[in-house]
């Protein structure tokens, strides 16, 4: 079996904030609790609705925003326990990509000075600099005459090659990509998600891969977790989940998932109600009050993620919990 490269437990992230009209302290519970564990080379789908902290769990693991709880182990090292120097050393093999690359891709500098950037802030020699330039942007199908340019003189499939160029400048052994092709159309979207694919295998990658369109999860994951107001209420292999889902909002995702065939809409279960408040979550378990499923324990007493036939799921309609 293939060595985990990554291990996360109990992760918690609280932002605190003022609430009501009295201005009374209180929290966001963005993330609440979340254990994972991403093997060597695989690709771990996270889905949820807007909103349930995919993006704040990817930002807690590369420590963009430092987490309020839990542990978070990469490549065998204790984040929380590292020095400046050895954070450093660790986050060189953890890049992101964001959704919209032409945010963070400063307009004023050419393609090779982005692509320069972390190269020089982890001191790596002059003399290999350019060789590594050349490789990584041929890496993601683009060449060596578009150094010279700027991000604006990009269409937006390519301006999203240069973000993952520039995630694989220092050459990582973890990727998160934080919805990558959302922002592009249908047809370019295929071309970065196979693009992704090659790359992972010629790069020997490890992706954590976070959107809210199951189809584009479906194409490129190996494992899927779905969260649910910050925690994970299922997950497990791609194929069982997504024919087998056990969790009701799992099973709700996924009959709302844009369908071929008009017969299958008869099907769909309509999710009721609006996801609750993160800064005033109900008891129990933080579905029950969309649940169709809801049984009265459900009410009062939290599930917690248990293994139900090799997938894991946090509902009391499985085992016992
Ligand atoms: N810096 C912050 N300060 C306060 N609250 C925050 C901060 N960042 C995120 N949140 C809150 O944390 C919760 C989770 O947000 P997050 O962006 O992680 O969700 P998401 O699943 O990525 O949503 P989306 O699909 O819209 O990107 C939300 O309620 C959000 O408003
Ligand atoms: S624990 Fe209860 S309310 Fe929550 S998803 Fe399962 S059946 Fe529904
Ligand atoms: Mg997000």
């Amino acid at each position: 079996m293939r060595a985990p490269i990554l291990q996360v437990k109990g992760l918690e992230k609280r932002f605190p904030i003022q609430k009501g009209w009295f201005r009374k302290p209180g929290y966001i519970y963005a993330v609440n609790g979340v254990d994972l564990t991403v093997y060597k080379g695989e690709t771990l789908g996270i889905v949820g609705e807007s909103g349930c902290g995919k993006s704040t769990l990817g930002r807690c693991i590369l420590r963009l925003v430092e987490p309020t709880g839990g542990t978070t182990i990469f490549d065998g090292k204790d984040m929380g326990q590292l020095n400046k120097r050895d954070m450093r050393a660790v986050k060189r093999h953890m890049q992101m990509v964001f959704q919209n690359p032409f945010d963070t891709l400063n307009p004023k500098l050419t393609i090779r000075h982005i692509l320069s950037e972390p190269l020089i802030a982890h001191h790596i020699p002059l003399a290999e600099r350019e060789d590594l330039i050349l490789k990584t942007i041929e890496a993601v199908g683009l060449s060596m005459h578009h150094l010279s340019r700027y991000p604006h003189e990009f269409s937006g499939g390519q301006r999203q090659r240069i973000g993952i160029a520039r995630a694989l400048m220092l050459r990582p052994k973890l990727i998160i990509a934080d919805e990558p092709v959302s922002a592009l159309d249908v047809s370019i979207q295929s071309q970065i998600l196979n693009l992704l694919q090659d790359l992972q295998e010629q790069f020997e990658l490890t992706y954590l891969f976070i959107s809210h369109d199951l189809g584009v999860v479906e194409h490129i994951a190996d494992k899927v977790a779905v969260m649910y107001l910050g925690e994970v209420v299922e997950y497990g292999k791609k194929h069982e989940l997504f024919q087998r889902p056990m969790h009701p909002y799992t099973k709700a995702l996924l009959s709302a998932a844009p369908v071929s065939d008009p017969d299958e809409r008869a099907d769909r279960i309509i999710l009721q109600g609006d996801l609750p408040s993160t800064s005033n979550p109900p008891n129990g378990c933080k579905f029950h009050l969309r649940c169709n499923s809801c049984l009265e324990m459900c009410k009062t007493v939290a599930p917690k993620l248990q293994e139900v036939e090799g997938q894991f799921v946090a509902c009391h309609l499985y085992g016992h919990t």
